[in-house]
This record gives C-alpha cells, structure tokens and sequence, in this order.
C-alpha cells in the first residue's frame, strides 16, 4: 500500500513537471527564437528545480502546500503577460513555472504567496526585496507588478487543482470518484464536451489506458506518444495578405510561423495581426478549474469507456 502510494506520487509530481514545462513551452521558445543568453540558464534552472531526482522525505513535495486564503481569478491575458514578465525577471532564481529554482524558493509553498490578496503583499516585497537574503528589489510598473501576481495566483490555481501540492492524489482516492457526476462534468461545467466525444476520440480510452496511465492522459496529454499538434497561426500582413501555418515560436516582439512548406517565416507583432490557435492550452486551462472531486469524477467517468 505503502508502495503504491509513493508510486502514485511520483506520477503526479511527474505530472506536474509536465505540465509545468508545457505551460513554459512558448517562453523556452521565446528564448530560442531572441537566442538569448538566459535561456539555457534558465531551462537548466527549472530541469534541476523540478526534474531531478530526490529523495522522497527531502523533497519539498512531501511537505504540502498552503492553500490559498482567499481564491482569485484574472484575465488570461493577463496571466500571459505575467508569464512572460516572470521568465524574463523571476524564473532564472524561483523556476520559470514558480516552482523553485537554483536559488529561489518554490512560490507554489509560499506562506506569502498563500495569503497574498491581488498583490498586496506580494507588490511591497517586490518594491523592498530582502536584502541579504537573495531577494533583490525591483522597480517595476504597476502593470508588470500586477501582470506577475496574475500568473503567480494563477500557477498556484492549477497546482492545487492538481492535488494542493501533488501529492494528495492517489489511486485509490481515484477509484472512489462517482461516474455519474463526472459525466454531468464532462458534458457540463467541464466544457470537455466542446473538444472531445465519447463516442469519438475518446472512445475505448480506457481500454487504451488503465490506472494511472489514464489519469496522466486526462492530465497531461502531451506527456507521451503522440504528441499533439503544435498551436495553429494566423498572420495577417498590413497589405491584407494572410499566411498560416503552426506556431514555431514566439516571444514579445516576434511571431515564427512554419508555413505549409515547411519554411520558418518570422514577423515582427507590431507590424501585423496574428491570431493563435491553440487547442492544448484551451484543455490545460479546464485543468486548472478542476477541483479534487471533479477530476476524480471524471476520471471514474472516463474509466468506464472501456
Ligand atoms: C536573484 C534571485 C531572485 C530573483 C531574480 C527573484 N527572487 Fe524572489 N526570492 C529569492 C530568494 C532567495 C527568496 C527567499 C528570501 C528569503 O529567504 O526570505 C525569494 C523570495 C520571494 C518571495 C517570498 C517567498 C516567501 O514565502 O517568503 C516571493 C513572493 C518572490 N521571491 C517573488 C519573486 C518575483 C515575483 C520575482 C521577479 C519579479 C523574484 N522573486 C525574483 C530569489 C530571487
Ligand atoms: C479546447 C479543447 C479541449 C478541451 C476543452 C478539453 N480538451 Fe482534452 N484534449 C484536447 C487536445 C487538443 C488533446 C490532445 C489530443 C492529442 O493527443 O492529440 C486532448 C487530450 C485529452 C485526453 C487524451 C486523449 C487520448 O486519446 O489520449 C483526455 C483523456 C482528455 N483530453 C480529457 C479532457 C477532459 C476530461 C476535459 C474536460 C475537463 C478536456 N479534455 C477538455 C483538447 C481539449
């Protein structure tokens, strides 16, 4: 039993550590396509704050998370903004999804961060830093101090909602979930309905996966074989012309498209209209609205579509 439940951790944190590298997906390209000379820092920041190895009774994941006092919501444009600003000023110490660093600790565990309300605490210790202890000050504008309490408040959302700390979940937890409900889910409040059939592309899913191979198939597609598609987009040039083809990479001031023969085209943002289409991050934003026994309802309804 013991032994199941370790298993069953070290899946979901592994969980966690993808969907963590897919929400950062775009900012790693970002930092390819500027061929910056942070990126390869930083990746090897979130690599080592997430991915390596640990000894289960050290690790910080066995301590669990505070929860958020108070429950916020923002835009998600915001939240994107908030990411790239995170990245660029904050990933290189605390990781670039927050969850620790080289040398920052993981915000995901914060106190502060737990009990901040809309960046009032997190704004003055941003403003003041703390000297001696490896928090520097920043001077930022009050949209950047905002953009990046958005993204903060909003890693946290899905991190609880993937099990407050990712080690709450377990199989057996899962084996309680109430189908039915997770129909009315699925069908409902869910919103999974909008991408997928039962009687379609998830027909049979849990014939294909059992256990927790299913639960990380419902968390984090993308974690195994196939891999999705990549994000779909659309430039449209001053002249009116229009060129699609998938997202390469992106960062602030630059869009790379793959067009449909193959070549990479690179546009500046502000001198074109883009629109991107992105099926995966519409089905990891459902994920961060899960609550505990939504996600268990839904996996107990997915487990029937054998
Ligand atoms: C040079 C590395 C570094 C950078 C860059 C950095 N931090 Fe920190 N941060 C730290 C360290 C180290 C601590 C822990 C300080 C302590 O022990 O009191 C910390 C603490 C924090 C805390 C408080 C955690 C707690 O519970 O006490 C927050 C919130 C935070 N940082 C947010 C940010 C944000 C947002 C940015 C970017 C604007 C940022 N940090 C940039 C190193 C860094
Ligand atoms: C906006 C569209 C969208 C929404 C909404 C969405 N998903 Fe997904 N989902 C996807 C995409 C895209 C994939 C990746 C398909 C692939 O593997 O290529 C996926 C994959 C999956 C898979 C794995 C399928 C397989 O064959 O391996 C499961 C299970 C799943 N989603 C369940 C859900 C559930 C449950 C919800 C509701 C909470 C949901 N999805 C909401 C788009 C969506």
């Amino acid at each position: 039993m013991q032994q199941t439940l370790w298993f069953a951790a070290a899946v979901v944190i592994a969980l966690g550590v993808g969907l963590a590298q897919d929400s950062t997906d775009q900012a790693v390209n970002q930092g390819k396509a500027k061929g910056s000379k942070g990126t390869n820092a930083a990746r090897g920041t979130n690599a080592r704050g997430r991915g390596a190895p640990r000894d289960p009774t050290q690790s910080p994941a066995s301590t669990p998370e505070p929860k958020t006092v108070t429950p916020q919501t923002y835009p998600a444009e915001q939240v994107q903004a908030g990411e790239q600003r995170f990245v660029a000023q904050c990933g290189f110490c605390h990781g670039r999804d927050a969850g620790g660093g080289e040398t920052g600790p993981d915000l995901m565990r914060s106190e502060l961060v737990a009990q901040d309300l809309r960046g009032d605490k997190i704004a003055p210790l941003l403003k003041q830093g703390r000297a001696g202890q490896g928090m520097p000050a920043f001077d930022l504008s009050d949209a950047d101090v905002n953009a990046i309490v958005a993204f903060i408040h909003d890693q946290k959302t899905k991190s609880e909602a993937l099990g407050g700390g990712r080690r709450s979940v377990d199989a057996s937890d899962f084996a309680t979930g109430d189908a039915s409900a997770g129909r009315a889910y699925f069908n409902g409040a869910g919103g999974c309905s909008g991408c997928h059939s039962t009687t379609g592309d998830l027909e049979g899913i849990a014939t294909r996966y059992r256990g927790l191979a299913l639960l990380e198939r419902m968390l984090y597609p993308t974690a195994g074989r196939p891999a999705p598609a990549r994000p779909k987009a659309t430039v449209t040039l001053a002249s009116g012309e229009t060129i699609s083809g998938t997202l390469a990479s992106q960062d602030e001031f630059t869009i790379v498209i793959r067009d449909a023969s193959g070549d990479r085209q690179m546009f500046e943002k502000k001198l074109v209209q883009y629109k991107i289409d992105d099926p995966m991050s519409a089905h990891f934003d459902q994920l961060g609205k899960y609550t505990d026994a939504d996600m268990h309802n839904v996996y107990a309804f997915l487990d029937t579509l054998k």
